[in-house]
């Protein structure tokens, strides 16, 4: 970054953290609604902090009118305060006592997504990470903890329904057509966690019992034309809710839930006090319009949001650099609720593909940041996979270091002890010391040191002293915040195979852990280079490595193929089974890198896929991803060298000649397996339906004549949406010009009132791969259903293609990097944070050899116009 002043001046830093000056004990809102302006009387309860006393008292808002200012009923003149850009500085000396002020905005003008704006039929809110400045005058930082109450008043017919955090208190009639409502939430918060909402709403409602008896009432508002699909939502919050008191302890703690769906959001959803604000596409589903995944996502995301009670609103951040304490541990907390709820497997398999193609990818890059940023410009650049997943990794090693019984102890303390305060990462892992009495000091460099750990492993049998031993190493690349890496503390899960299956674990020169059994332990890599040797080990072993992922680092061992293969047949660890295949397939694609003329798969990898389709010994959905070929974003990680595009034809070779040798295997369960099941989403039917649709994409892409009819004739007859779409998928692949433009249409008809089907017609549309691509998405975003100010339908057709779309995006002309910066330009007038988020793919360019620098200079062609914070940030230290 070229360390220009404005921009130094803009960096916020963690080491400059200190509390303020002032504290806001109370927060009386009034919002008074009308067209095209909204007033916002606020009165504030003021409190000095004592130990920073006689300093000013100074307020931050965004486009906000200013009417009136008072303290303790007399209204302030001239000199008392001051308002120079985004602050209001108060210049009387502050004993206890009320603020008042007065400003008005326009929420329909408010296309940021952020503050109060209007979406469709309804004003919401959405107030993290600062938005709540964009609504009042106020200390809009999450150590600022208030009691809220608020009165919201608006046109009676345009806004039936009002609602905020916390109880409705009194609600009634007033003149001129107009109502109002009053809210009060007892529990002290954050401004960032305030919401509202006004609209004309339709309601579902549900109930559940907490453990000590508390009724609470659920209640999911959505336009009335989705009434239909609230079921899914409600039920996955009640098995939130019954889970969390199973497993942490937790209950909820008001008398009424309320989640309200709205159209345009720019993130998944939002986890406000007693009133979450969520994407369309996370809560809506129900089994016509829904795919098998949106089904768990919508699950996922419910009961993250409701964790989010706990672990965010009762125990919340000090400062945005903490913001892992609550994204991370909420991650985990879902994930681990999702595992319990599905398949352990197969969650842990979606997750490590996410890190793995895109977490790993982002801590490669120049964006890379810890988990605990030491600075940022926008926090909004900050709510990456880093902080989310990586963050939940860290959790999860704790969790699993620790065992069930002392991480259940830790949090217990942790919520018990932290309860209505705002705290730190630090926080967290004392309290996790304190229950195991372990040192974590050195553990906690994964939250400041950014970068994925690389541990190359080498092993030495000898064979006369039936010794094994295990020679570990870990670095780490330098990356912008840290140049040399201090070791991590890497628990590394692992066991032994022999050519029967698991061996024996007897430990040389290291404790076993106490819940080993023996065949599995977990070894504690500290040091930057470290052994273990096992004693009794009478033949040469395989060794099952991280099993479970239990590490986010890259692993190198040099594997054969036969040691691969042993592994994928007879591990224990489910998980590695299928890591297994996946290094199988990167060796395949490497090979056809290499030699693309005469490159082998190997026929041993191929059999033992055919002996598992055979066995059925293993969940039908692990099949279907151990059939799957790594990503070309992994891919491209394990192949640096190699062009990119070859990387994906290489891999489509690959693809091919797995799909033709188990052709015949295939064709049986693409045509016959659980076909006339009776259409359930219960995981197992999930799972059923996932490993018919691989197979049927598989033979899609290696041309199987048989394919197209199947896939037709799946597409017709299809009784749900998962089932649907793969078919249409399949045609898209298979290519027959009119039959799959026919399909599409048909598809388009079919569905065209339903919003979030025509965003998933939008993605298959944007990600088929062909000289046209960048034609057919200018002319998708023509289409009447296009809309640039819904993020969704930006997303469905921008990021899909230029994270997706390979050869369209990595087209020779550089036309797609030109075309997408042109996009991120645009939006960036209207929306920052979205802006911010779709130019990601081309600050990855320094991947991208010949192809990087053009990329580069579409990155510089954005750098030089006037830019939001958010974009500018990103820009900026992509270009560094
Ligand atoms: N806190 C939300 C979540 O992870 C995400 C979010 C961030 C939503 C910022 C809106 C704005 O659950
Ligand atoms: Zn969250």
């Amino acid at each position: 970054m070229t360390e220009n002043n404005s921009v130094k001046a803009q960096t916020i830093y963690l080491k400059d953290y200190r509390q303020p000056n002032y504290w806001i004990d109370q927060t009386e809102l009034d919002v008074n609604i009308t067209p095209g302006l909204t007033h916002v009387k606020a009165r504030l309860k003021i409190r000095p902090n004592k130990s920073l006393a006689n300093e000013p008292l100074v307020l931050v808002g965004e486009g906000l009118t200013t009417h009136h200012i008072a303290w303790n009923g007399r209204a302030l003149g001239q000199g008392d305060y001051a308002i120079k850009g985004d602050s209001l500085t108060i210049f009387l000396p502050l004993s206890e006592g009320w603020l008042e002020t007065e400003v008005s905005f326009n929420p329909e003008e408010n296309t940021s997504l952020e503050g109060l704006y209007r979406s469709r039929t309804m004003y919401c809110t959405q107030c993290e990470a600062q938005g709540f400045r964009k609504i009042t005058w106020y200390l809009d930082r999450p150590d600022v903890m208030s009691v809220f109450s608020t009165r919201i008043e608006a046109d009676k017919i345009q806004c039936p329904i009002l609602l905020s955090n916390g109880n409705l208190i009194e609600a009634g009639e007033l003149e001129g057509g107009r109502h109002y409502a009053r809210w009060y939430d007892p529990f002290k918060k954050p401004s960032y966690l305030f919401a509202l909402v006004a609209g004309d709403l339709a309601c579902k409602t549900g109930s559940f019992t907490t453990e000590s008896g508390r009724p609470v009432a659920i209640e999911v508002y959505v336009e009335p034309k989705d009434l239909d699909k609230c079921d899914h939502a409600i039920d996955s919050l009640k098995r939130a809710m019954a889970w969390d008191e199973r497993t942490y302890g937790l209950e909820y703690d008001l008398d009424r839930y309320m989640i309200v769906a709205v159209d345009d959001f720019n993130m998944g959803a939002m986890e406000n006090k007693g009133l979450n604000i969520f994407n369309t596409s996370c809560v809506l589903a129900n089994s016509k319009t829904t795919t098998d995944l949106g089904f768990q996502r919508v699950e996922a995301v419910v009961a993250h949001e409701y964790f989010h009670n706990w672990s965010g609103n009762r125990v919340t951040c000090r400062d945005w650099f903490q913001l892992s304490l609550k994204e991370g541990f909420t991650v985990y907390r879902d994930a681990q609720f999702s595992a319990d709820m599905n398949s352990a497997t197969v969650k842990r398999i979606e997750d490590v593909n996410v890190l793995r193609s895109a977490q790993f990818a982002e801590d490669a890059g120049p964006l890379a940041h810890a988990v605990r940023p030491a600075s940022f410009i926008e926090i909004s650049n900050f709510y990456t996979l880093t902080v989310y997943e990586k963050g939940a990794e860290i959790v999860r090693m704790l969790a699993n270091l620790l065992g069930v019984d002392a991480f259940r102890k830790a949090t217990d303390y942790y919520f018990s002890t932290y309860d209505g305060q705002a705290v730190t990462c630090d926080d967290f892992v004392a309290a996790m010391e304190y229950a195991c009495a372990k040192d974590f000091s050195q553990f906690k460099r994964w939250y400041s040191q950014a970068g994925t750990p690389e541990v190359t492993v080498s092993d030495h049998y000898d064979a006369d002293a039936n010794t094994y031993t295990l020679s570990f190493t870990q670095s780490c690349r330098p990356t912008p915040e840290t140049e040399h890496k201090l070791p991590f503390h890497i628990p590394v899960a692992m066991g032994l195979l022999g050519d029967a299956g698991s061996l024996k674990l007897q430990p040389k020169d290291f404790a076993l852990s106490d819940d080993a059994d023996n065949t599995h332990t977990v070894l504690e890599l500290t040091e930057a280079s470290q052994s273990f040797v096992f004693s009794n080990v009478f033949e040469q072993p395989v060794p099952s490595l991280f099993r479970g992922f239990s590490a986010p680092v890259n692993v190198r061992f040099n594997y054969s193929e036969a040691q691969l293969i042993q592994l994928l047949k007879l591990d224990s660890d489910e998980f590695n089974r299928w890591s297994a295949s996946q290094e199988l397939a990167v060796i395949a694609v490497n090979a056809a890198l290499q030699e693309p003329a005469a490159f082998r798969v190997s026929e041993y990898w191929l059999e033992a896929l055919s002996v598992i389709i055979d066995q059925q010994l293993i969940e039908p959905a692990v099949i279907a991803y151990m059939l799957q070929v790594p990503s070309v974003s992994y891919l491209h990680d394990r192949s640096p060298q190699h062009d990119v595009l070859a990387i994906y034809a290489a891999r489509e070779k690959v693809v091919k000649v797995l799909a033709h040798s188990l052709e015949n295997q295939l064709t049986t369960i693409a045509c016959c397996y659980d076909a006339n099941a009776a259409y359930q989403v219960d995981a197992a039917s999930i799972g059923r339906r996932a490993l018919r649709n691989t197979a049927l994409l598989l033979l899609a892409h290696a041309g199987v004549p048989s394919a197209s009819e199947l896939a037709l004739g799946q597409f017709r007859s299809a009784n749900n949406m998962t089932d649907q779409l793969a078919a249409l998928k399949a045609l898209i692949v298979i290519d027959e010009s009119d039959i799959t433009a026919e399909a599409l249409d048909e598809f388009y008809q079919q569905w065209r009132h339903e919003a979030l089907v025509v965003n998933q017609w939008f993605s298959l549309q944007a990600a088929v791969e062909s000289e046209k691509a960048l034609t057919r998405l200018e002319q998708l975003t023509q289409h009447p259903a296009f809309q640039w100010s819904n993020p969704n339908k930006v997303r469905a057709l921008i990021s899909v293609f230029s994270n997706q779309n390979v050869t369209g995006f990595h087209c020779d002309s550089g036309a797609g990097y030109k075309w997408l910066a042109d996009v991120v330009v645009k939006v960036d007038k209207s929306n920052p944070q979205l802006a911010a988020r779709l130019v990601t793919p081309l600050t990855r360019w320094a991947k991208y050899a010949e192809r990087g620098r053009t990329m580069r200079q579409e990155l510089a062609r954005i750098a030089a116009q006037p830019l939001s914070k958010d974009l500018f940030e990103v820009t900026e230290k992509a270009l560094k």
